[in-house]
Order: structure tokens, then sequence, then C-alpha cells
């Protein structure tokens, strides 16, 4: 049976087996690769998607339960990488490895339509479910501080100085910002 539902701003249909969780859809139907897999057990946040705005693990979200709603993928969330969370990412020069983070950057931009300044504490309670196996946790929670600046208007770079260009290894994660690794 065909599932209608709005993907990155866009009206989509998939005809697929409405069993199959979005992560395969998006990455083996859809050829959208940014979404990673990491456990398929709602454990580790690499599959992190936003359903109607909320931070969802797509590995669990089977494709039956989309029908009328709107789904955002890395892919989706601007299209320049201008969102304050891509753009204070590329500054904080969070990535490492690189796989963990399009979800992170998920959950964190689901967190700041939320709260748009939230504390520690709020930080560790939404990217709780986050794993990164290279330990990028501060520079992660320092960009969602420097990001909340973003949004609301913040210009100086997280060192103090007006707009910074981002650093070369910086420049280099940007694919994986906006999903371009697969
Ligand atoms: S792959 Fe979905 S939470 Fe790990
Ligand atoms: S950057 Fe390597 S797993 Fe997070």
């Amino acid at each position: 049976m065909a599932i209608h539902f709005t993907l990155n701003g866009k009206p989509t249909t998939l005809d697929v087996n409405p069993n199959m969780p979005l992560l395969w859809a998006l990455r083996d139907t859809l050829n959208m690769t940014g979404t990673k897999f990491g456990c398929g057990m709602a454990l580790c946040g690499a599959c992190t998607v936003h359903i109607n705005g909320e931070a969802t693990r797509s590995c669990i979200t089977l494709v039956s339960s989309l029908a009328g709603k709107k789904v955002t993928t890395i892919e989706g969330l601007s299209p320049d990488r201008s969102h304050p969370v891509q753009k204070a990412w590329i500054e904080i020069d969070v990535p490492q490895c690189g796989y963990c983070q399009s979800g992170q950057i998920m959950s964190a931009a689901a967190l700041l339509a939320k709260t748009p300044h939230p504390t520690d504490a709020q930080i560790e309670d939404a990217m709780s479910g986050n794993v990164c196996r290279c330990g990028t946790y501060n520079q992660i929670r320092q960009a969602i501080h420097r990001a909340a600046q973003l949004q609301t208007g913040g210009s100086k770079s997280a060192n103090g100085t007006k707009d910074a260009a981002p650093v070369e290894s910086a420049e280099q994660t940007v694919d994986v910002l906006a999903g371009g690794a697969e």
C-alpha cells in the first residue's frame, strides 16, 4: 500500500512493505544516505530524523506510521548548511569520524526548536540517547550553546572573534553535516 507523507518539504510516496523501517526506506529506496544505521534497536541515535518536529529513531519507525506526517532528514535541515546547528558544528569543528553526527545534529536541532537556550542539564537530557564512539560530547555541548547564540542573532564566534572563518579541518567535515557522506 502506498504511503503518502512529506519528506524535507516535498510530497513523497513510498510503495514498499509497510512494515519496513523508515531508515531502510530512506537509505535503500530513496537513496538518502545521510541518516545512518548504528544499532537498529533505538539504542544509539545514529538514525535520528524529525517526524512532525520530534527527534525520532528512524530504525524503529515503520513506514506505515508516516501517512500524512512531515519527515525531515539531515539532507533537509537547510538547503545550504545554514541551519544554526550546522554552522555551530562547523565553527566548533565537532565531528571526528563523523558517523554519529547527522543523528547528533538532528537531536540538537529538535532540542533548540523547543528550548532556544538550553542548560547543560537540558542538553544532557535531550542528547543522552545519541552515542558517539569518538567521544565528542564536550564539543557537542559547546556547539549547542553556540547554535543557541546563532539562532538568536549572535555573531561573535565561540572564541570571541566576530564571524571567524571555519578552520580547514572543519571545512572537510561539511559534507557530513549535510548528509553527503555515505
Ligand atoms: S540505528 Fe537507530 S538508534 Fe541506533
Ligand atoms: S564522531 Fe565518531 S562516532 Fe561520533
